[in-house]
């Protein structure tokens, strides 16, 4: 998958000691990667509303930089950065790397700056818009240079060949599966009208295929286990950055009606 070009591209550039730079919160495989290369994860932390400022990235810039992570949209809280900013992060010549995992339900991506920038790296996965993330196959688009050196460090059998029929099927099969991406877009949007309209929660807009909520009266992990009671399935967070939230991935119109269903009962018990 495209966690293992994370892992390989943070083996290539990255030394013990040496600083990575997280938009948080975000996806916490940058943060793993990162610790086990025995190097430090500096987290700029995104405002209130998850949007990302580029002169907070900027300043938290040392001599000890090696990579700057993004995102975009960003896992868990669905934000997308302006691509005007990340033009800027990029005019750093610090390796950029722009994870674009959920790119098909946004419709923004940076890949035709790829000629323009020797430090952009972009990632992308079958995971999500294809649904084969049990067959762990993403890709990456990168200057020849950098793939060149990823490929020297690249496991040779790292993908399976049922990993390869699924990806040569799924893109046989495109249109039908750009027609669930635009399905599943269409519901989001419904998803988030529908949770705005409950006061105890507060959902952010979201660019990818799940929403991410504040919960402002109760606990996010007693929701969590509320819901699981009643057979669905959600993922709490409550950490520095992310306190108190609960994320959605977005379904089918009846799995909108059955969560919003649950949510009102639960919310109606005054136990929210
Ligand atoms: C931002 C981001 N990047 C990468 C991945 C992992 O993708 P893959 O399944 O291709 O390893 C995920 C999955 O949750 C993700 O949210």
């Amino acid at each position: 998958g495209s966690d293992q070009l994370i892992d390989l591209i943070l083996r290539l550039f990255v030394e013990p000691s040496d600083e990575v730079i997280n938009c948080a919160p975000s996806f916490e495989m940058f943060r793993f990667g990162t610790e086990l290369c025995g190097a430090s994860l500096v987290e700029v932390p995104r405002d209130e509303n998850y949007a990302v400022s580029v002169k907070a990235v900027k300043a938290a810039i040392s001599s000890k930089t090696k990579i700057i992570f993004l995102a975009n949209p960003n896992n868990p809280t669905g934000t997308v950065m302006p691509q005007p900013d990340i033009l800027e992060m990029l005019d750093t010549g610090l390796p950029v790397v722009v994870d674009e995992a959920y790119y098909e339900f946004s419709g923004e991506t940076v890949l035709p700056q790829i000629g323009q920038y020797r430090n952009l790296m972009v990632l992308r996965t079958f995971s999500k818009w294809a649904g084969l993330a049990g067959l762990r196959i993403g890709y990456g688009i990168f200057p020849p240079e950098i793939a060149g050196y990823l490929m020297r460090i690249k496991p040779p059998y790292n993908v399976s060949a049922a990993a390869l029929v699924a990806v040569r099927e799924s893109l046989k099969d495109i249109d039908y599966l750009m027609d669930r991406v635009k399905a599943i877009v269409a519901e989001r949007e419904r998803l988030f009208s529908e949770l705005k309209k409950l006061k105890w929660l507060k959902p952010f807009p979201s660019q990818a295929n799940f929403i991410l909520c504040s919960v402002l009266s109760g606990q996010a992990s007693e929701l969590q286990q509320k819901l699981q009671k009643k057979g669905i399935l959600t993922r709490y967070f409550d950490r520095p950055m992310l306190r108190n939230s609960i994320r959605f991935s977005v379904g089918k119109p009846e799995h909108t009606d059955t969560l919003i269903k649950a949510l009102r009962e639960i919310g109606g018990q005054g136990n929210a």
